[in-house]
């Protein structure tokens, strides 16, 4: 192999990534200086103390967020000095995120939320692909309800279905298994697992469980906004003990 086709393609990366809420002094530094790049078609799994900057990192490399210094991109496009327009657009087109809230539409039952990612970018809704994934999912049969009658498991599994069923190149989790029993939260490990492996997808989930980051092919621990720990084919006591080193630092 020459040393060319051995370079890894990137579905996105961050250079000197600092996040900042706030001024003065009650600014906090949520993101401090990170370096990252996700190779394509990789699964990473992203952890670390609460408030250490998971979710912020996550909404900065989803275009979901401003950085306030630094370089997101996403493929070849710089993200951070791209117009909202065509922000919107390459987000819409390329990126299903699954939100630690879940972010679903009280009004719209859980197939049209499911669907409605579909619908704003004018794609035909293939009822038979959504099932697929709702069927793997476990939820099916409960598509017709709103949110407010799904319990917090199912509601997150129709917000994992809404970030997949456009099958997008990059998916970002944040803690997509945390409302879900073990038999449910394996099952969705299992398959986004396999939407890595598979089919292709890059996949980026924050996880505060051990066991949950095993299934990624790689683990970065965050502390006070940086990467202190990038942990290639980690196993649960890997996972386990960068959080314990973390935490005590
Ligand atoms: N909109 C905001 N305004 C001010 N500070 C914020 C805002 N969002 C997050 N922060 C702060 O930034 C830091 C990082 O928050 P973030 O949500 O990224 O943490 P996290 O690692 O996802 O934590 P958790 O595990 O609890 O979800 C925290 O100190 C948080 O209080
Ligand atoms: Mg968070």
């Amino acid at each position: 192999m020459t040393l060319s086709a051995a370079v890894v393609e990137l579905a996105a990366y961050a250079r000197d990534l600092t996040k900042v809420y706030g001024s003065g002094p009650n600014a906090v530094h949520a993101l401090a200086g990170v370096d990252l790049e996700i190779a394509r078609g990789s699964f990473t799994a992203v952890m670390g103390p609460s408030g250490s900057g998971k979710s912020t990192l996550m909404h900065c490399l989803a275009g979901l967020d401003r950085v306030t210094t630094g370089h997101v991109y996403i493929g070849d496009s710089d993200i951070t000095t791209l117009p909202d327009r065509d922000l919107t657009r390459l987000r819409r087109d390329r990126i299903g995120f699954i939100f630690q809230a879940f972010n679903l539409l009280p009004t719209m039952t859980g197939l049209q939320n499911i669907v409605l990612p579909l619908e704003l970018a004018g794609r035909r809704v293939d009822l038979a692909a959504v099932h697929v994934i709702t069927d793997s999912l476990g939820i099916t049969d409960r598509l017709g309800h709103l949110p407010s009658q799904l319990s917090g498991g199912e509601q997150q599994r129709v917000a994992v279905a809404r970030a997949l069923v456009s099958e997008p190149d990059l998916i970002f989790a944040d803690e997509p298994t945390g409302a879900l029993d073990t038999r449910t939260g394996r099952a969705l490990l299992e398959y986004l697992a396999h939407a890595s492996s598979s089919l292709g997808h890059t996949i980026v989930m924050v996880t505060h469980d051990p066991i949950a980051a095993a299934y990624a092919e790689r683990a970065i621990i965050l502390s006070d906004g940086r990467i202190v720990q990038d942990i290639p084919h980690p196993t649960s006591q890997d996972a386990l003990a960068a959080l314990n080193d973390a935490d005590v630092a």
